[in-house]
C-alpha cells in the first residue's frame, strides 16, 4: 500500500514537473511516437504537413498530416484521428467541440468490418454499410447493455436528434428514444423483420413454396397486395402528373406462372443466364404480392438495363422511396441479390424503410437487415 503511495505520488510529481518545465517538448515527443506507430511518413497519416502548435483547450497540441492529425492533451495522450471517423468528428467541432479530444485510437476489427474510436464525451462509431454515427449519453449506455453492434439492435444507423426534449437514435434493428422524465426506452423492429420486411431471395424460399398472398387489388391489370396497391396507385398518379407515362406490367405472380416464366427462360437462354433475370419458383418476391415491374407506355427498353434511362426509369429511381418502394436489384450488386441490374423491379417495403435506406445510402434489403448476401442458390 505504503509503496503504491510512494509511485503515485512520484509519478504525479514527474508529471507535474515535466508539464511545468516542457509541455510542448512533451507533447512533440508523445505526437511523434504516435505517428511512428501508426507506420510514420509511410503510413496510416502520411507524412506531416506542419510543425506542432500548441496552445489548445486544455493545454493541448497537435500536427497536421497528409490524411489526418494527432492530438495531444494532459489528459489524452497523443491520439490520431482519420478517415470517416474523423470527419464526423470535425463536423461535431473536432477537440472543441462536444467530443473534446480523443481518449484512445481508432480501433477496428468489429463485426462485418466495423471500427470505433472514444472520445472524453462519447464514441464515434463506423461500419462499412451504416458509416460513421455517433454514441454518446444515455442512449449509448443503453445500447451499451445490449452488447453494442453484437447485439439485438446492431449498429446506429443514425446519429441521435433531439427535440422537444426527447432525442432517439435508429439502429439497424431497432430505436432507442430518451427523455429526462422517462429515461430510455427500447424498440426493438420485432413485427418489421418478422412480418411486413418479408426477404425473398435466393437463400431464403417463400415458406411454403406455394404461399399466396393475402387480399390482392388490381392496379391497372397488375396485382399487389393492398398496401402495395394503395402506394403504388399514388405513385402512378403522380408520374403521370409529372408528365411520365409509366404502366404496371407485372406485379403478383403465382408459383405456376413464375414457374413457366422461369422454364422459358432456362429454354431460350440457358440455366446459368436464366438464374441471372429470373427466379425459381418459390424464390420470386413477385408471389408475395409486394414486387412490381414496371414500363413505359410506349415500351421503350421494357425490362431490359436501359430502361434507367427513360422517363419511367428515371423517374421511380428519384422517386419511388416516397412511395415506400425500393430498386430492389440495384446497379453492380449481383454479388448480393445474386440478379442482374433490374431498374423496373419495384418492391414495396414501406416508407420507413424505403426512406432510411435512401438516407443512409443502403443498396439492398440485404445491407439494411444486416443478413447474408445471396449471389447463388
Ligand atoms: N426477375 C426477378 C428476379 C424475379 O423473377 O423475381
Ligand atoms: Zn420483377
Amino acid at each position: 500500500m505504503l509503496v503504491h503511495l510512494l509511485i503515485a505520488l512520484c509519478c504525479a510529481l514527474m508529471t507535474a514537473g515535466s508539464l511545468a518545465t516542457a509541455p510542448s517538448s512533451h507533447a512533440r515527443t508523445a505526437i511523434d511516437a504516435r505517428h511512428a506507430q501508426l507506420g510514420g511518413a509511410g503510413g496510416r497519416l502520411g507524412p506531416p504537413t506542419g510543425a506542432e502548435f500548441c496552445g489548445l483547450r486544455n493545454g493541448g497540441c497537435q500536427r497536421n498530416y497528409q490524411r489526418g492529425v494527432i492530438v495531444w492533451s494532459p489528459a489524452t495522450g497523443a491520439q490520431p484521428s482519420y478517415g470517416a471517423i474523423g470527419q464526423t468528428w470535425r463536423a461535431h467541432g473536432s477537440r472543441n467541440g462536444r467530443f473534446g479530444y480523443p481518449t484512445g485510437p481508432e480501433v477496428c476489427g468489429l463485426r462485418g468490418g466495423g471500427c470505433y474510436q472514444n472520445y472524453q464525451g462519447g464514441s464515434i462509431i463506423w461500419s462499412p454499410t451504416t458509416g460513421a454515427r455517433i454514441s454518446v449519453g444515455a442512449i449509448r449506455a443503453r445500447w451499451a447493455s445490449t452488447n453494442f453492434e453484437n447485439g439485438a439492435l446492431g449498429y446506429p444507423i443514425s446519429d441521435e436528434s433531439c427535440s422537444a426534449g426527447a432525442c432517439k437514435q435508429r439502429y439497424q434493428r431497432g430505436v432507442i428514444t430518451w427523455t429526462a422524465r422517462g429515461g430510455t426506452v427500447l424498440s426493438r423492429d420485432i413485427d418489421v423483420a418478422a412480418s411486413s420486411v418479408v426477404v425473398v431471395n435466393k437463400r431464403r424460399m417463400l415458406n411454403p413454396a406455394g404461399y399466396t398472398p393475402g387480399p390482392l387489388v388490381n392496379v391497372g391489370g397488375s396485382l399487389l397486395r393492398s398496401d402495395a396497391a394503395q402506394q403504388f396507385t399514388r405513385l402512378l398518379a403522380d408520374a403521370r402528373a409529372a408528365g411520365v407515362a409509366m404502366v404496371p406490367v407485372s406485379g403478383y405472380r403465382s408459383f405456376a406462372t413464375q414457374a413457366s416464366l422461369y422454364a422459358s427462360y432456362v429454354n431460350r437462354y440457358g440455366q446459368a443466364r436464366a438464374d441471372l433475370i429470373s427466379a425459381r419458383p418459390g424464390y420470386s418476391e413477385h408471389q408475395t404480392g409486394l414486387a412490381i415491374d414496371i414500363g413505359n407506355r410506349n415500351g421503350s427498353c421494357g425490362l431490359q438495363e436501359c430502361f434507367a434511362g427513360t422517363p419511367a426509369g428515371a423517374w421511380a429511381a428519384q422517386n419511388a422511396w416516397r412511395y415506400g418502394f425500393i430498386i430492389r436489384y440495384p446497379q453492380g450488386r449481383t454479388s448480393t441479390t445474386g440478379y442482374a441490374y433490374e431498374p423496373w423491379h419495384l418492391r414495396y417495403v414501406g416508407t420507413t424503410i424505403s426512406s432510411e435506406m435512401r438516407a443512409h445510402r443502403l443498396p439492398t434489403l440485404e445491407h439494411y437487415l444486416s443478413i447474408p448476401a445471396a449471389p447463388s442458390y
